[in-house]
């Protein structure tokens, strides 16, 4: 057994962001953008653990929700869109914040997220409202004319609408189905912040599912339902978890119902996701604008009518950032803090670690890159030999990875490693014949 780590007291309470966001530099989840020029406000950059934990999370999401059902498909639509396909939605003439500035520091901010005083320097005399658009323009082409004009898409959704007959036509699904797709948003946020939770450029993940007018507010409740689960599945804890339903006057133009799920933030009960009931409106007005014919039509009946929308629409980088609060846990270790992400077995960016007890031992650093490149071809593993074991041990916790398996002298006598695991840091004696399935199982559990 190595290393002596077994006493554990209880986890401190919830983590401040500034701790979020030094070990996220520190460790290589999160960068900020353009550094080496001294950063872009609010743009980020996920680093090598950064960007395994986000396709780690992308795909237990794509796994739920398109892999595991049978009603559902998935998309990936790009970026640039036909400008009017932003007419026809309402983006063009509705999306957009009021803003003011303020008189002392001449910043422009969102009055209803400070409400009364500045959020740069306090102050209380600002400008009387303004309208600005949330929409982020670009031009296409060679000319900068107002006829090259489009949009970054501010949500992916729209791309899913105006396929919706593609898809039907090449999958002929029937109601109730739904389309899938995760991808980059731009919006021209006023005031971004809180580190990646509200940003200019972030990545949506974004059900749409059709159903009969009659049968939505059904759907939107299960939906709701599903969504939770999906968090609290993947390691959330459920007290840091709850759900806002969006009185009337809250409702975006095109919604009949919303419910947010929250994530209880180091800076405050904040939107994770959003369920709404978009009602027919968005194939109404695609169909209006493009003059196609976007109904369904039954096959029983031959009845034709636009179908109702549940969106369940997440935001990738906000899921990202509950998920890594959610497991930080410092514990109290014989006298010294540990700080552990308690990441879940799907969300882990590192699975196993393998540590040489001695890295001037020819025969153990041999064996340890041996089992390293075996284990790897079924789990995301690494192999580190840069400091003593208890320190390894200690980078590894702060990461998340799940198990490390220690290589030592009696290793080449008997054919067996030490197997700790994160939680409990108990070890265990494992052959190493034997190693790969055993962890396999403990991964499948
Ligand atoms: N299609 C519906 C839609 O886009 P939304 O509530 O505006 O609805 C959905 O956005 C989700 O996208 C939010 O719940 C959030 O997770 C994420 N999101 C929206 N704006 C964001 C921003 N500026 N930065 C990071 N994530 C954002």
């Amino acid at each position: 057994m190595h290393n002596n780590d077994q006493s554990l007291s209880n986890p401190l309470p919830t983590v401040s962001m500034e701790k979020i966001v030094s070990l996220c530099k520190r460790r290589g989840f999160i960068f900020q953008s353009s550094e080496i020029y001294g950063g872009l406000g609010s743009a980020w950059d996920y680093g090598p653990l950064g960007v395994e934990l986000k396709r780690n999370l992308k795909n237990a999401w794509w796994k739920s929700v398109v892999h595991n059902r049978d009603d559902i498909v998935g998309l990936d639509t790009s970026i640039l869109m036909h400008p009017k396909v932003w007419e026809a939605s309402g983006h063009t003439a509705n999306f957009h914040d009021e803003c003011v500035d303020c008189k002392n520091c001449k910043k422009r901010f969102r009055p209803d997220q400070s409400p009364g005083r500045c959020p740069f320097c306090g102050n209380r005399e600002f400008t009387s409202p303004r309208k600005f658009s949330l929409m982020l323009k670009t031009f296409l082409g060679a000319v900068e004319e107002e006829s090259a004009v489009t949009y970054l898409r501010p949500e992916t959704a729209q791309g899913i609408f105006t396929n919706f007959s593609n898809v039907l036509d090449t999958t002929r699904r029937k109601l109730p189905f739904g389309i899938a797709q995760i991808g980059k948003s731009f919006r021209n946020e006023i005031t971004p912040g809180n580190f990646t939770f509200r940003t200019r450029e972030f990545e949506q993940m974004e059900i749409e599912y059709f159903t009969r007018p009659q049968e939505a507010p059904g759907h939107h409740e299960q939906w709701v339902e599903t969504r939770l689960n999906w968090y609290l599945d993947l390691g959330v804890r459920r007290e840091n978890l709850r759900l806002r339903k969006h009185p009337e006057d809250e409702l975006a133009h095109y919604a009949a119902a919303c419910t947010d799920i929250e994530y209880n933030f180091p800076f405050g009960w904040s939107e994770l996701e959003g369920i709404a009931n978009r009602t027919d409106f968005d194939l109404k007005q695609q169909a209006q604008f493009s003059g196609k014919d976007l109904q369904y039509k039954d096959h029983l009946t031959q009845e034709k009518f636009f179908p109702y929308i549940i969106e369940p629409s997440g935001g990738v980088d906000r899921a990202l950032l509950a998920f890594l609060v959610d497991a930080y846990f410092e514990e109290e270790v014989q006298g010294e803090t540990r700080v552990v992400l308690k990441f879940s077995k799907e969300l882990a960016p590192i699975k196993v670690a393998v540590l040489p007890l001695l890295k001037k031992n020819d025969g153990i650093v041999q064996l340890a890159k041996e089992i390293k490149q075996e284990l790897q071809k079924d789990l995301m593993t690494v192999y580190d030999d840069t400091a003593a074991i208890g320190k390894l041990y200690r980078r590894q916790d702060e990461v998340g990875t799940f198990y490390c398996i220690t290589v030592d002298v009696q290793s080449l006598e008997d054919q067996q490693v030490t197997v700790r695991d994160r939680d409990t840091m108990k070890q265990e004696r494992i052959p190493i014949e034997g190693l790969k399935k055993y962890l396999l199982k403990k991964f499948s559990e």
